[in-house]
């Protein structure tokens, strides 16, 4: 009998809850005893009732939930070898070493680090007693799986992440929204997206919206930034257009590494063209509400594959992500594509911005 736990980390996604209903109902499907980990690492490295094993009943009823109803959270404690040994500590008493990760970059990167430390940890447990001298034997090897959920799309290695096209539905519901009263009032709307540093919410928001203008931190714009995006808004409103529609990406950034907001883009936008311009922000409304039938397909999909690599492993095989490749779940090294992930960072950092596009390839 495999123990297998199942976690969501980091921001959440919709989606999250149909892998982990797949999860728990593959596992227990193949026999295997399977448990939820509330609150993601917190949670593990809290122990306790954090850690309840989860039956077929309990995941009935949540497919089409956003959010995640064994929790999330971002947890500092983890990124510190106490907190991994104390999550070490919790597993074991469990009977748990096989662990189902469902997170951004962040969060599959910590699932490597504490695969890594895992002898090192289990052998300071048994060296102080914490558990019994036969368990460093039975629990020598931490079996991790992972599944990308994030709405960003950042994820180097998977065509899409767990919740970027339910938090796409949000986004152009509200873009379309806006266009209407826009068009009413002859307004402009400067709207805000999330993503990080990642620009593909941005992107496809402007292209399925007809948006006029698209700021995102992959391309940042020349300097004239100022008097194109201007050009282009009198075009439009010069050939019958009555409104303006421009999206941010709350990581863009000009070619110096500094930010472009909203605000900054309003002020270029009533000076120079004295149009009557609105800032609308999106925020967390576009990681709430129910998934897109995609995303539950995804998360099913992923869940499901995810149990089958727990119960295929051996102690020789290397963690990995299930992803998504055309229309294929598959199997990638988790540490090859979270390194590429730091890579793509890296280039951003670095200015580079061809080369992180080409590193990201096609997430
Ligand atoms: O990674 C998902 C995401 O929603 C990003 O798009 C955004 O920058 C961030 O999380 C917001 O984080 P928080 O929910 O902690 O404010």
């Amino acid at each position: 009998n495999k123990g297998i736990a199942v976690f969501t980390s980091g921001g959440d996604a919709q989606g999250m809850n149909s892998a982990v209903r797949a999860v728990v109902r593959m596992g227990i499907y193949v026999g295997a005893k399977v448990y939820f980990i509330k609150e993601g690492y917190q949670g593990m490295v809290d122990g306790g009732d954090n850690i309840v094993e989860a039956n077929w009943s309990p995941v009935s009823g949540i497919i089409h939930k956003g959010g995640t109803i064994i929790g999330s959270s971002r947890c500092k404690e983890f990124r510190e070898r106490a907190g991994r040994l104390k999550a070490a500590k919790n597993l074991i008493l469990k009977g748990i070493s096989n662990l189902v990760v469902i997170g951004g970059d962040g969060s599959l990167t910590g699932a490597n680090l504490f695969r890594q430390d895992w002898p090192e940890l289990v052998a300071e447990l048994a060296s102080r007693g914490d558990i019994t001298p036969e368990q460093p034997i039975k629990f020598s090897h931490l079996n991790i799986v992972g599944m990308v959920g994030s709405i960003d799309n950042d994820f180097c290695g998977t065509d899409m992440t767990i919740g970027t096209d339910s938090a796409l539905h949000r986004i152009i519901e509200a873009v379309d929204a806006i266009a209407a009263t826009a068009y009413s009032h002859q307004r402009t709307f400067i709207m805000e997206v999330m993503g990080r540093h990642c620009g593909y919410l941005a992107i496809v928001t402007a292209l399925t919206t007809e948006a006029d203008y698209v700021f995102y931190p992959e391309n940042p714009p020349p300097v004239d930034w100022p008097e194109k995006i201007c050009k282009k808004l009198s075009q439009e409103r010069e050939s019958g257009q009555r409104l303006n529609i421009i999206i941010v990406s709350e990581g863009a950034i000009d070619r110096e590494g500094n930010p472009i907001t909203a605000e900054m883009i309003r002020e270029v936008v009533v000076t120079n063209l004295k149009q009557d311009t609105r800032i609308t922000v999106l925020g967390h409304v576009q990681r709430g509400g129910s998934p897109s039938a995609f995303d539950r397909v995804l998360g099913c999909r992923m869940g499901a594959e995810a149990v089958m690599a727990v119960l295929e492993a051996t102690p020789e095989t290397e963690a990995c992500v299930v992803s998504l490749d055309g229309n294929q779940a598959v199997r990638l090294p988790l540490m090859a594509c979270v390194e590429k992930t730091q890579a793509v960072a890296k280039a951003m950092a670095d200015k580079q911005w061809e080369l992180a596009v080409q590193l990201r390839g096609r997430s």
